[in-house]
């Protein structure tokens, strides 16, 4: 299958800035991969709305509207079928993936963590959290980490991680920013590693 590009979903909650810098690495490297699906448990978010300008299929799924965790699961793994996903690419998704979908997807799902796991990781550990934690602990260094999902929270193995200096001065934000540019090289770095690898 000379021609077949590899589909993706991107799972997010907000901004999407990684979910962009992916989508726009895929077109400017040529990256056999296409995203032929972006989900959110929010119905808007910056995610969204760049998934609809650029014609990727979007879905709004909440554990919200199911009784029950296991219909929840089951939606997801309806609508991933549906859009014949075949990897799961977490960028800011701020929910716990269901454990039937891990499982259906394993080692086919990726996370992105901005510090260098296992450090740093873990409940609680999302967002400015990290930063504030990494610069209590007084750390010269931090970095990104792109790792396979597994039921436990940030703790399935690392592909591919990368190392960004702690400034003298640097505040929980500022620090936040340059992980974050960090961030978006690592995540198609670590994607073109995926499909590459994969192909061996
Ligand atoms: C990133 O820092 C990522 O590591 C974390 O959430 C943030 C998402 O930002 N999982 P964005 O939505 O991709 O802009």
């Amino acid at each position: 299958m000379a021609n077949h590009k590899t589909r993706l979903a991107a799972f997010c909650s907000g901004t999407g800035s990684n979910f962009r810098s992916l989508y726009h690495a895929i077109n400017e490297r040529g990256f056999p991969a296409e995203f032929t699906l972006c989900l959110s448990n929010r119905s808007e978010c910056g995610a969204i709305a760049f998934a609809g300008q650029h014609g990727i299929p979007t879905v709004h799924l909440s554990e919200k509207q199911y009784d029950t965790h296991r219909a929840f699961a089951a939606a997801m793994l309806k609508s991933l079928e549906e859009h014949g996903v075949e990897y799961i690419l977490l960028a800011g998704y701020l929910r716990k993936v269901p454990e039937a979908v891990v499982n259906a997807y394993s080692f086919r799902i990726l996370n992105i963590h901005p510090a260098l796991l296992p450090e740093f990781g873990g409940p609680g550990m999302y967002g400015i959290n990290v930063h504030k934690a990494v610069l209590e602990a007084g750390r010269k260094e931090t970095g990104a980490t792109v790792h396979y999902v597994d039921p436990e929270y940030d703790k399935g193995p690392v592909l591919l991680q990368r190392k960004v200096p702690v400034e003298p001065g640097d505040t929980p934000e500022s620090l936040a920013a340059r992980v974050l540019k960090c961030e978006h090289r690592l995540y198609p770095d670590a994607l073109e590693k995926l499909l590459t690898d994969r192909e061996i």
